[in-house]
Formats: structure tokens, C-alpha cells, sequence
């Protein structure tokens, strides 16, 4: 009795845990103690369900095993937290997910089986948490080696007609399942189904390009989550319940507010194309004309400026340059320039991206103006200096409709009275298209490392 009584408290502590922590997360200053507070109650929803849980009277079994594979899955993951780069967390993310889903697909194969008597609700949740589980492993896995540049894209036609058909022949194994008919002999349903939905995840996954790959990534870490609400429904457990419908319904807001910033349907990402190579070359050769920069003539403009805005991407994270961003600007402050961050939705690889960095050097977060805001105030800003972004800047997403990123909200660094680029070459970003920015009448170019070019800036600013 007290047995249960410990066990259902946990959960109800745990699952309040999770939803504050979830609350907190949506704000820097409160995300770091959201992440603990949530984390601190799955470890006692853990803690309990080892210790004070009983079925049918009998505690938990295995415990050696369960706490030495804990063991090494926590050494695993926190070693991998410590060294990943904030470059390369998108991919880190995805493989933490994938490891939920794989989770939840084992659970359905080992409680098919250890589970004879089979009723329909039991049936569904089982095929329903084996399906979505495995689909979200090993698209998981692909969205990670797609992240990691180690496989490319395949946009063939004929793989998405494949796709659908094989999606309905998963539904009907389903249905056939869930009716507890046995068309592959006995016991081996399971095991089809697992195949092929692991085959599915992979080519669900392989024809999406680079740029919706943070789209896909949230898509899976809601089918996680509904995969482990699956198994909530086959222990009765409410603790993996609420959890799961947590996971799913948060991963399935991100993944709508992420296809909203990029102004695209979530159809469109599934069965479109998009931030693959080939894009044509937007800016003819005839208007390739750009202006270069010294440090001490961009230091002297952005000091006898007004008003300055910083718009940072994917540059400033693989530099590491957000300290020195923030000195720039409270150097340019102390000359009594007025700054303001403008910050797009999809700078840098995934969704605030650019918010954590400049949160850990301690950016005021009031300076932190989102896209909308910062292009009704950038006509009325002396300089735009793009720090390491490209995409986001982009004109063509407005002017080329043609363009892979066309239709993209972005950042109108250009209507600011002067635009100052910092990157190290011409290259393209992340959606392998020329820039007209870089060629326009008020821009200048600063050809440099972001990091080194914003520290020399800043003892330049202070000199000025
Ligand atoms: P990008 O378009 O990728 O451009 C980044 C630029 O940074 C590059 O052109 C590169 O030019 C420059 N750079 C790299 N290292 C640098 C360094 N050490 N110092 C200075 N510059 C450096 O980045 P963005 O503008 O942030 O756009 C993001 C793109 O990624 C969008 O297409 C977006 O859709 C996509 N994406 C976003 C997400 C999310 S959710 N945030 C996830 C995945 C993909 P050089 O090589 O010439 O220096």
C-alpha cells in the first residue's frame, strides 16, 4: 500500500517537474534551472519506479543489470554533452532522440512477447509505440549522418511514391496486428513491422534537404515522444505517459512554429526539396563587384554611428565569437552608440541557436530583437554588421522566387544606411546560394575570422 503510495507521489512530483521545466525553458535566464528542476523529477520518477514499484506484488527485477546499464548510459551521455560543440548539437539532439525511439520500439518487441493473452487496446499500443519508436530511430540516425555531412541527399520521384506506398502497407500490418491475426506465422508480426519501419524512417528521412533538416528533427522527437506515451498505455505508467504526451506535444508545436519561420507548410517540407546543391547562380557575373574594409575604417564608422545593429548566424557559433560581440557592443556603447541584436528565427543550425550563444556571454536579453522587429528599425540604422550569417540576409528569398529559399523571412541588413559583412570568403551558407548583399552599393566587405575581427574592432572602437 505505502508501495504505492511512494510510487504514484513520485510521479505526480515528477510530472510537475516536467511541466515547469518545460514552462521555464522558454526563457534564458530560467532554462539551465528548467532543465535541472525536470531533470531532477524524471530521476526520482526513475528512483521510485526501482525501488517501490510491484506488479502483481513483486518488485522490479533485474535490478544489477537495469542500474549497471544506467551506469554506462549515463557515463555514454554525459561525456557526450561535455564535448560536443555548439556547433554540433542539432546532431547530438538527434541522436539522444533516436535512442528514445529505439527505447520504445525494444519495449513493444519484449512485452509482445512476454505478453500472451493479446487484446486490442494492448495490440495497438504495442504496434502503434513499435512503428513510431522505430521510424524515429532510424530517421534519427539518418537526419545525424545527414547532419554530420556524411550522407547526401536523394530527391528521386520514385522513392516518394515509395513512401507512401510503403506507409500504407505499415497502417494495414498495423490494422491486421491490432486485430490479432498472425499472417507471417506466429509471434513474427512484430519483427516484419520492425524492419520495415526502420526502412521507412530511412527513406522518410533521405530526400529532405539540409535547411528543413531541424524541421525533421523536431517531427521525430514528437514521434519519440508519442512512442513512449505508447508505453505509458501498455504499463498503465503515468509517469512515461505524461512524459511522452509532453514530448510529443512540444516537439510538435517546435516543428510548426519552425515551418512558420521558414514560411513553408509542413507538407512542403515533407515532399519538397529544399537547401540542396545546383541552386542556380542568382548574381551575374557582370554585377560581381564588392567593397572591402579595413578594421580601423569599419572600427571609426560603427563608432561614429548612431544607431547599430548586429545580426549574427551560423559564423559567430563555429567562431565562438559571441564574447566578443558582446565587448564590441558595450565598447560602442560606452562611445554612445545605441546597439540592438537582430536575431532570425533559423540563424545558425537549429532553433535559438543564436539566443543560447549570445545568452552565454551575457548579452542583455531586452537587446534581442526578433527578425520582425529589427526590419522596422534597421531603415533607421546607420550600420548592420552581419556577423558570420548568409541565408538569413539573403535578398533573393524576397526577389527570386525561383530561389531554394524563396518565400524565407529574412533580415533587411541591406535597408540600413551602410552593411558591414564579416565572414572569411564569398563562399555560400548553408543553402549553397550566391549572396547579392555582398555586392550591393552600401555594403563592405570585412574578410576575416569573426572572433578575430570583432576583438581587433573592439580595442579600435575603444580608440576611436
Ligand atoms: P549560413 O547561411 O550557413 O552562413 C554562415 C556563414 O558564416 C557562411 O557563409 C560562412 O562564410 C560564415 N562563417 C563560417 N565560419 C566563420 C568564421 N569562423 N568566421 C566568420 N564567418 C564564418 O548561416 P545563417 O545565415 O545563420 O543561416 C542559417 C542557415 O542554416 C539557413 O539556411 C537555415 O535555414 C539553415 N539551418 C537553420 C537551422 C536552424 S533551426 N537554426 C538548422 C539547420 C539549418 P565563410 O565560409 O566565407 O566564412
Amino acid at each position: 500500500m505505502w508501495n504505492t503510495f511512494i510510487v504514484e507521489g513520485g510521479y505526480l512530483i515528477g510530472a510537475v517537474t516536467f511541466v515547469l521545466g518545460l514552462k521555464m525553458l522558454s526563457h534564458p535566464e530560467t532554462a539551465r534551472r528548467g532543465n535541472l528542476l525536470a531533470a531532477f523529477g524524471m530521476a526520482l520518477a526513475i528512483a521510485v519506479t526501482l525501488f517501490f514499484y510491484r506488479r502483481d506484488g513483486q518488485p522490479v527485477g533485474n535490478l544489477p543489470w537495469i542500474l549497471l546499464a544506467m551506469a554506462i548510459g549515463t557515463v555514454i551521455g554525459w561525456w557526450m554533452a561535455v564535448k560536443v560543440k555548439m556547433t554540433a548539437m542539432p546532431q547530438m539532439v538527434s541522436f539522444f532522440n533516436g535512442m528514445g525511439g529505439a527505447c520504445a520500439a525494444l519495449i513493444s518487441l519484449v512485452e509482445y512477447k512476454a505478453h500472451p493473452q493479446h487484446e486490442l487496446g494492448f495490440l495497438l499500443s504495442i504496434f502503434l509505440g513499435l512503428v513510431i519508436g522505430s521510424v524515429s530511430f532510424s530517421g534519427s540516425m539518418v537526419a545525424y549522418l545527414k547532419l554530420e555531412g556524411k550522407v547526401g541527399n536523394a530527391h528521386h520521384p520514385v522513392l516518394r511514391v515509395l513512401n507512401v506506398l510503403v506507409l500504407i502497407g505499415i497502417l494495414a500490418l498495423i490494422v491486421v496486428g491490432a486485430l490479432g491475426l498472425e499472417p507471417f506465422g506466429e509471434g513474427n508480426l512484430p519483427w516484419v513491422l520492425f524492419v520495415i519501419a526502420l526502412l521507412y524512417g530511412v527513406m522518410f528521412v533521405m530526400p529532405i534537404g539540409g535547411a528543413d533538416m531541424p524541421v525533421v528533427i523536431s517531427l521525430l522527437n514528437s514521434f519519440t515522444g508519442v512512442a513512449a506515451a505508447m508505453g505509458g498505455f501498455l504499463y498503465d505508467n503515468m509517469i512515461m505517459l505524461t512524459g511522452g504526451i509532453l514530448v510529443g506535444s512540444a516537439g510538435t508545436i517546435l516543428t510548426i512554429l519552425m515551418t512558420r519561420a521558414m514560411n513553408r507548410s509542413l507538407l512542403n517540407v515533407l515532399v519538397g526539396a529544399f537547401g540542396g546543391a545546383g541552386a542556380a547562380a542568382a548574381v551575374k557575373d557582370g554585377d560581381k563587384t564588392i567593397k572591402e574594409i579595413s578594421i580601423p575604417d569599419a572600427a571609426i564608422m560603427l563608432a561614429y554611428s548612431q544607431r547599430v545593429a548586429i545580426i549574427p548566424g551560423y559564423g559567430l557559433a563555429v567562431a565562438q565569437a559571441q564574447h566578443a560581440c558582446h565587448d564590441l557592443e558595450k565598447a560602442l556603447e560606452e562611445k554612445g552608440v545605441e546597439v540592438y541584436y537582430a536575431i532570425h528565427p533559423v540563424a545558425g543550425r537549429m532553433p535559438g541557436h543564436m539566443n543560447v550563444l549570445l545568452a552565454e556571454a551575457d548579452v542583455p536579453y531586452d537587446k534581442l530583437l526578433e527578425a520582425e522587429q529589427a526590419n522596422e528599425l534597421l531603415p533607421q540604422t546607420d550600420v548592420a554588421i552581419v556577423v558570420g550569417a548568409n541565408d538569413v540576409v539573403n535578398p533573393l528569398a524576397e526577389t527570386d522566387p525561383t530561389s531554394p529559399i524563396a518565400g524565407m523571412p529574412v533580415i533587411r541588413a541591406w535597408e540600413a544606411k551602410r552593411v558591414i559583412v564579416i565572414k572569411r570568403s564569398l563562399r555560400p551558407g548553408y543553402a549553397k546560394i550566391d549572396n547579392p548583399l555582398f555586392y550591393m552599393d552600401n555594403t563592405y566587405m570585412l574578410f576575416n575570422d569573426a572572433k578575430k575581427a570583432l576583438s581587433e574592432l573592439v580595442l579600435e572602437v575603444k580608440q576611436a
